[in-house]
């Protein structure tokens, strides 16, 4: 079925929209990424992302200055504290060369919101595939806000008030001095979010722990924290919370890191090469905060 989100008062369509999996995921066509969006188009993709929480796009050849000025009108970009273009520090990038016939390890290779070791994560993420492998390499989300609605009533109660430590130690592989290491460490010190996040603008409960940044539960005993960490990590891997996108090049995934957990699948043997755009979120907010 193809939605037609907003219509202009002649009737014009501003892009199609449609839904890919029942829990989330829509693919938008008629729409040209590289152009500037005009206030009506940015608003109406913004609605369509709360709604969907992830959307992809096809054959979007966007230059970097383009991808960049499409991130920046959703907000303010971040700059990754380990990977970044020196000539366009916004933009991420996640290059992966030729691996000898094995399958690769990789720090996004395991399910995860972007930046939950920020005080502030990110909001959402633009994603554009440059070079595809010749198979495999797909990017799977999961729908977090239905991972916390189908948790039973006790683990939800014994959840809602509690908060997790998170950290960006996973990035520490990838430095090559104890100097920037400890760099890294100072800048981004732990960070206490809560378990339960409320959406900021759709006041929805989110499942906020990921299996990447998380690292213990407050308040906890280190073997509780663990238990329960594994159970709620577990409960984002249902498939029936997911949809699984294959990439080509000019391919582009945009989704809301506030609703959603994703998952690179590193099957793949040849070259993949990634670049994404991140913009800056809030400090989350847990339901014993809000009145
Ligand atoms: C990411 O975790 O932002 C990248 C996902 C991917 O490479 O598919």
């Amino acid at each position: 079925m193809t939605v037609q989100l907003l219509e202009r008062d002649a009737g014009t369509e501003l892009f199609d929209v449609t839904p890919l999996q029942p829990s989330l995921g829509a693919l938008v066509s008629g729409i040209d990424l590289s152009r500037p969006l005009d206030g009506l188009t940015r608003d109406a993709l913004r609605a369509a992302l709360l709604h969907y929480r992830v959307l992809f796009f096809r054959d979007q050849n966007l230059t970097r200055e383009q991808h960049i000025a499409l991130g920046a009108a959703f907000g303010e970009l971040e700059v990754h504290p380990v990977f970044s273009l020196p000539d366009y520090p916004e933009i991420l990038p996640l290059i992966s060369q030729e691996l000898a016939g094995k399958y690769r390890q990789t720090s996004d290779g395991n399910w995860h919101a972007d930046t939950t070791f920020r005080a502030e994560p990110s909001a959402a993420s633009i994603l554009i595939q440059r070079v595809s492998p010749s198979l495999g390499g797909d990017t799977v989300f999961a729908n977090a806000v239905a991972a916390y609605e189908t948790l039973d009533d006790e683990t939800k109660e014994r959840i809602d008030g509690l908060t997790a430590i998170h950290d960006p130690q996973i990035f520490l592989q990838f430095l090559d001095t104890e100097e920037k290491r400890e760099a890294l460490r100072s800048q981004y010190p732990p960070v206490e979010h809560p378990v339960v996040r409320i959406h900021p603008e759709t006041g929805e409960k989110v499942l906020y722990v990921n299996s990447v940044f998380t690292r213990r539960i407050v308040g906890l005993e280190e073997s509780e924290s663990r238990a329960l960490l594994t159970r709620l990590f577990d409960q984002v891997k249902r498939p029936e919370f997911q949809v699984r996108w294959s990439w080509k090049p000019g391919s582009i995934a945009f989704w809301d890191n506030r609703a959603t957990q994703h998952y690179a699948v590193p099957d793949y043997t040849d070259a993949r090469h990634m670049e994404r755009v991140t913009i800056i979120g809030d400090r989350p907010v847990g339901p014993s905060l809000k009145s």
